[in-house]
């Protein structure tokens, strides 16, 4: 799933975001590079997200807004998505504030604990 234009920043120019999550993506897949997380630091440190990235529905506890998976996620795509929030280059206000405190090292566990997760349906 790539991140919806209209939550990229206009002026920061939507093509440079996508070439950098690709990068990312093929740095991972190649698994030279970018340290594999923690599995399980990651499932404590993911504790806070499951209120909303329940993972057996797309919903959240609250059933009123679509919250997006993340079982069964890249792990590349997770730590890329995090750190544009937490950058604000990828705007949402929750998200930011939820990725705002967390080390690149905190990514990567929640990322590695995420992806281990079983893909929904
Ligand atoms: C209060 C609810 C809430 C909490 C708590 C929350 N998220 Fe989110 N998350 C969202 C919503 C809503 C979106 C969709 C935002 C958007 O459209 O960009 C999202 C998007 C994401 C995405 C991008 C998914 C995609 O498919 O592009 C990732 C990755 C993510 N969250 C990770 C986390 C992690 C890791 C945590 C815990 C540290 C967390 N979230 C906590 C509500 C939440």
């Amino acid at each position: 799933m790539c991140p919806e234009p209209s939550s990229v920043r206009p002026c920061a120019g939507s093509k440079t975001i996508r070439r950098v999550i690709a990068v990312g993506l093929t740095v991972c897949l190649g698994g030279t590079i970018q340290a594999a997380g923690d599995v399980e630091a990651g499932r404590m440190k993911a504790d806070a997200c499951l209120g909303c990235h329940g993972i057996a529905t797309y919903q959240n506890v609250y059933p009123t807004y679509h919250v997006p998976k993340l079982g069964g996620q890249s792990a590349a795509y997770i730590v890329a998505a995090l750190r544009a929030y937490k950058a604000q280059d990828r705007q949402h206000p929750t998200m930011h504030s939820q990725a705002h405190d967390l080390s690149d090292e905190d990514m990567a566990d929640i990322a590695a604990y995420f992806s281990s997760l079983a893909q929904v349906e």
